[in-house]
């Protein structure tokens, strides 16, 4: 969703917030602004569109050490140049770019509008700017604690006044910032990505702080002006691994990087002699793990997803309860929380609102939530009661991929821990050990069949509509095939267990309406060829995903991908890959914007 950039230091400051916001377009975003104080006059050039329209619209020249920007998510308020940020007080004496949604802005606005205050965009955001404005002193740091004392609502803000030069300040609630310490020069952004070019120090600012910053200095306080002391943390991320490095698009290079980041997700976690895993982070003594009693995922998208595999990998693994819950779901329903029960809140970003909200609640009820997530420092995590990082390395494309096999790995290695706890026996444990390493291999040796899957996205590329249907732990995979076709292609998908096909979904079959049926080598098999053929007899297209060797499925279905075999609770690792890469060649053959498709944002951060 919305990005933010600051910067103060030596260099000229637009090049590098127009860079930085280039670094931040992943996260999905409609137009884009910065303001840079040069010669004491605030410039602020702001477009709807692209960054290069934005890039098109500066002035040649522009001079200026320090300033802000922003990609802007539309939420209140049009797609315009005006509703762009950063917003302006009427003076054009200070500037901010603001992240989430203020909920009381109306009231605040008649307030500011009854002492003489004018507005000129139609968003929540403006507000802020007027505020900090009406309650300025000569101090832009008290000013804005002021100001936010009065918000309601999430916020990560970063402000600058034609006053103070050299200053830029930033507060949160909610909405992420992270403070970039350079030599003699600093940064302020929504998200490391935006400053790894210039450092991987770094401080991330919690709710309720506020930060001062300048070239050479920065200091944190919370809102009463009590000092906050933070030690500075490294990223461990590199600047290569945010390029495409040769490849067309981020989704092409992230699907390509799963064997190593499945590799990476296990690295170190695996002990053949105890035919087990570590997982450090969980925080849980032995005997607390043992006396889980029920498991529940919480999440939103691909992550919930993940949480469905684990929940049917848990209770087939290791025996334990447990089920998956949509986080925005969760949260509002009063949910029962009892002693022993285990949580885990699973997130890529970290900052999905709708799966922090729903874990915060849990923990105010007493419930112990444990993050999945893979970028370090973000707030689920640091959250938590502990976790499992996925190491997955940036994943910038808008549809997820890598990051749902390296959730997948997480719960694997859980699962494994639990169920040597529990009843599953040495050998056991280490035959399961041994064909989840292999996972990483055998998906390459699918990835490596990427050019026949192109052809098969390429016949039916003008489908209006598609099916995905499985079974068992598969069905969620089905979910994920229709999820990943749907949001980059804008073919309507729907996922649907293969079985339930005749209670409704089969009413859609005919000739264009193409099911694609995952058929692993397990108990339902035969099951799920009947199914098929109920759908091949109403003349609809089938294309099969089966195991390597089952012959019998090219003599029903109009097209065939293979997996290799594997443990039938290992599939999901491998029947998703076909799903995501079917799904990137539709795309690709629809002229879609396959890193940042329409209306979607990488990472939501409102509700
Ligand atoms: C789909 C996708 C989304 C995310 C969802 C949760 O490809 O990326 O459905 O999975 O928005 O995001 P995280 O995992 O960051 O909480």
């Amino acid at each position: 969703m919305c990005g933010i950039i600051g910067y103060c230091g030596p260099k000229p400051a637009a090049p590098i917030l127009v860079e930085g916001l280039k670094r931040l377009e992943y996260r999905g975003y409609d137009s884009a602004g910065i303001g840079v104080l040069e010669n004491d006059v605030l410039h602020l050039v702001k477009r709807a569109g692209k960054i290069n329209d934005l890039r098109n619209a500066l002035p040649d020249g522009l001079g200026g050490s320090f300033g802000i920007g922003h990609t802007r998510w539309a939420t209140h308020g049009g797609v315009t140049d005006r509703n762009a940020h950063p917003h302006a007080d009427g003076r054009g004496n200070l500037c901010i770019a603001h992240n989430g949604i203020i909920e009381n802005y109306t009231a605040l606005k008649r307030n500011l509008e009854t002492k003489g205050y004018e507005f000129r965009s139609e968003t929540d955001s403006e507000v802020i700017a007027h505020l900090i404005a009406d309650l300025y002193d000569g101090d832009l740091e008290r000013a804005v604690k002021s100001a936010v004392r009065l918000l309601k609502g999430t916020y990560g803000i970063v402000a600058m006044h034609r006053s103070e030069p050299g200053v830029l300040v930033g507060a949160r609630n909610g909405s992420p910032l992270v403070l970039g310490v350079g030599h003699g020069e600093m940064l302020l952004a929504s998200d490391v990505t935006a400053m790894l070019e210039h450092t991987k120090q770094v401080i991330y600012i919690e709710d309720g702080e506020v930060v001062r910053m300048t070239a050479d200095d920065h200091r944190t306080t919370d809102t009463r002006d009590n000092r906050i002391d933070r030690s500075v943390e490294t990223i461990g991320w590199d600047l290569e691994e945010i390029e495409k490095n040769g490849f067309d698009h981020y989704m092409e290079k992230e699907i390509f990087e799963q064997p190593e980041s499945i590799r990476r997700a296990m690295q170190g976690r695996l002990d053949p002699d105890t035919a087990t895993s570590h997982l450090g982070g969980l925080n849980m003594t032995n005997r607390e793990l043992l006396d889980i009693e029920r498991v529940k995922v919480i999440a939103a998208g691909t992550s919930y997803h993940a949480g469905l595999v684990a929940s049917y990998l848990l209770e087939s693994l290791a025996r334990l309860p447990a089920g998956a819950e949509l986080a925005s779901e969760l949260r509002y329903r009063n949910p029962i929380v009892e002693r022993n029960n285990l949580y885990f809140a699973v997130s890529q970003s970290g900052e999905t609102a709708d799966t922090l909200y729903a874990m915060r609640e849990i923990q105010r009820k007493g419930g112990r939530v444990l993050g999945i997530c893979n970028v370090v420092g973000a707030t689920i995590p640091r959250e938590s009661d502990g976790g499992v990082y996925i190491h997955s390395g940036p994943e910038i494309a808008v549809a997820s991929t890598k990051a749902f096999t390296s959730q997948l790995t997480a719960f694997y290695l859980f699962a494994l821990l639990i169920a040597r706890k529990r009843d599953m026996s040495y050998s056991a444990g280490l035959s399961f050990m041994r064909e989840l390493e292999r996972i990483p291999e055998k998906v390459q040796v699918v990835l490596d069949r990427a050019a026949a899957i192109r052809e098969i996205a390429k016949k039916y590329a003008g489908a209006q509509s598609f099916l995905f249907l499985g079974r068992g732990i598969n069905y969620a995979v089905a979910l994920e095939g229709a999820l990943k076709l749907k949001e980059i292609s804008y073919i309507h998908a729907e996922g649907y267990s293969a079985a339930e096909i005749k209670h409704g979904p089969i009413a859609l079959i005919n000739e264009e309406t193409p099911s694609l049926f995952i058929v692993p080598d397990d108990a339902l098999r035969d099951k799920i060829i009947s199914n098929m053929k109920e759908v091949k007899a109403r003349n609809g297209k089938v294309i099969a995903l089966g195991v390597d060797g089952d012959n019998e499925l090219a003599d029903i279905a109009d097209d065939v991908m293979f997996v290799p075999s594997t443990n039938e609770l290992l599939s999901p690792f491998l029947t998703v890959i076909p799903m995501q890469l079917l799904s990137y060649y539709t795309a690709l053959e629809r002229g879609c914007n396959v890193d940042q498709p329409r209306n979607l944002a990488k990472s939501v951060t409102v509700e």
